[in-house]
């Protein structure tokens, strides 16, 4: 494992990509700044200083994981972990979004690289917040700094990686159901009416549970719905 630090960089996470044959496991791209930070749905995400910005390249034992779509709910629940021991009242919104004050600071893009068929690379994306505050952007978002936590980068990111990296030797071991209910306990919309996207759908009802592989439960007019994909965030 190795972290390979830049002031400025496009994107970390296409910087894996694109170098994906030289990284290793668990090795960290992070930037100081990136010029085209990438969030999810080809949207831009915002990366002048004032965040913290990295990628961890996951190569081993992917076969095991459902990748990328639960490695993504488990860096959120890394993230929500560390920053609630720094004093934080953060929680998930499904699946992977952290946000304090009903507002984000956290954003998650995992993506995973393939070589002809085969799972080649997992490389989790994350953007935080530190201290950020002109960003152009229609959501709410919040700055760890507003929520009263003032940390170097650097410190955060060893942090989370601690985290992630046990969480993910519990998933290793037992899969998801090993965190579900921790997840849930970070999950504020257990019981509430949410609406979702999912695709070009939205669908509205009761958040009733997350199952054993981290899908939504979610109980609309028309019954039960089992949800892997889809987002909170409109
Ligand atoms: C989202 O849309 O919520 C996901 C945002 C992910 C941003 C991070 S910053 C580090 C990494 N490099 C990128 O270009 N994007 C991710």
């Amino acid at each position: 494992m190795k972290i390979i630090s830049f002031s400025s960089i496009p994107s970390t996470n296409s910087y894996c990509a694109e170098n994906i044959d030289t990284l290793h496991d668990e090795d960290i791209i992070i930037a100081r700044i990136q010029t085209s930070g990438r969030g999810r749905k080809e949207r831009s995400w915002s990366s002048k200083e004032g965040g913290l910005y990295f990628s961890l390249v996951l190569k081993e034992g992917l076969n095991l994981l459902s990748a990328p779509g639960v490695l993504t709910q488990l860096m959120a629940l890394a993230v929500c972990k560390t920053v609630k021991d720094l004093g934080v009242k953060a929680y998930i919104k499904w699946p992977n979004d952290v946000l304090g004050g009903g507002r984000k600071f956290c954003g998650i893009l995992s993506e995973a690289i393939f070589e002809e068929a085969a799972l080649k690379a997992v490389v989790i994306g994350v953007g935080i917040n530190l201290s950020q505050s002109d960003i152009c952007s229609d959501k709410p978002f919040i700055t760890l700094k507003d929520l009263g936590v003032d940390i170097k980068p650097e410190v955060l990111l060893k942090q989370v990686f601690d985290n992630f990296k046990a969480n993910l030797l519990l998933l290793k071991k037992d899969g998801f159901k090993a965190l579900r209910e921790e997840y849930k306990n970070n999950f504020a919309y257990l019981g509430q009416q949410v609406t979702m996207r999912i695709f070009e759908d939205i669908v509205t009802g009761t958040a009733k549970d997350i199952d054993e592989e981290g899908r939504l439960l979610l109980l609309t007019d028309s019954g039960l719905k089992t949800i892997s994909i889809g987002d909170m965030d409109f």
